[in-house]
């Protein structure tokens, strides 16, 4: 499994905390950043990160920014991607059986670095579950090429 994680200045915190974590767990990880505390814009560290998950070169990524949602929202523009912003640990679960996410979101300003670590550790050890789920995994693909063709009619 390899992972890819990044954050914004608001939340290099949580970052670190992961990414010990992730060595902890044993788990093969790429840090994209960001490496510094002033201001940055987190489309540019989701992208990024959404884009690399979403073309295979990572199973995972982790998105860690203020409140998560920005993070979150720039992800989830991304064909293939389906970012869940969790802050309690049974979403972390749900999200993983039945929406198969593939990219965590968290914000930094909503909870603490322990929470955050349970959390990525239920998200990192749970499998999809599939069956009727998959299928409705499938709806949202079958959406996403649908509304991609039509762009390519224009
Ligand atoms: C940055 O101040 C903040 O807006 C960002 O970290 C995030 O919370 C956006 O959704």
């Amino acid at each position: 499994m390899k992972v890819i994680i990044a954050s914004d200045h608001g939340g290099i915190n949580i970052r670190k905390e992961i990414i010990n974590l992730l060595g902890e767990m044993s788990i093969i990880y790429e840090d994209l950043g960001c490496e510094c505390s002033s201001s940055v814009d987190y489309p540019d560290y989701a992208i990024p990160v959404a884009k690399r998950v979403a073309n295979g070169e990572a199973d995972f990524g982790i998105l860690i920014c203020g409140t998560g949602i920005g993070m979150s929202i720039a992800a989830n523009k991304v064909k293939g991607i389906r970012c869940a912003l969790v802050h309690d640990v049974f979403s972390a679960k749900m999200t993983r059986e039945h929406n198969d996410t593939n990219i965590l979101a968290m914000g930094e300003r909503v909870i603490g670095p322990g929470l955050a670590r349970e959390i990525t550790k239920t998200w990192l050890t749970t499998q999809f579950v599939g069956g009727r789920h998959e299928n409705r995994i499938c709806k949202i693909t079958e959406y996403e090429n649908v509304s991609e063709s039509s762009l390519e009619r224009k």
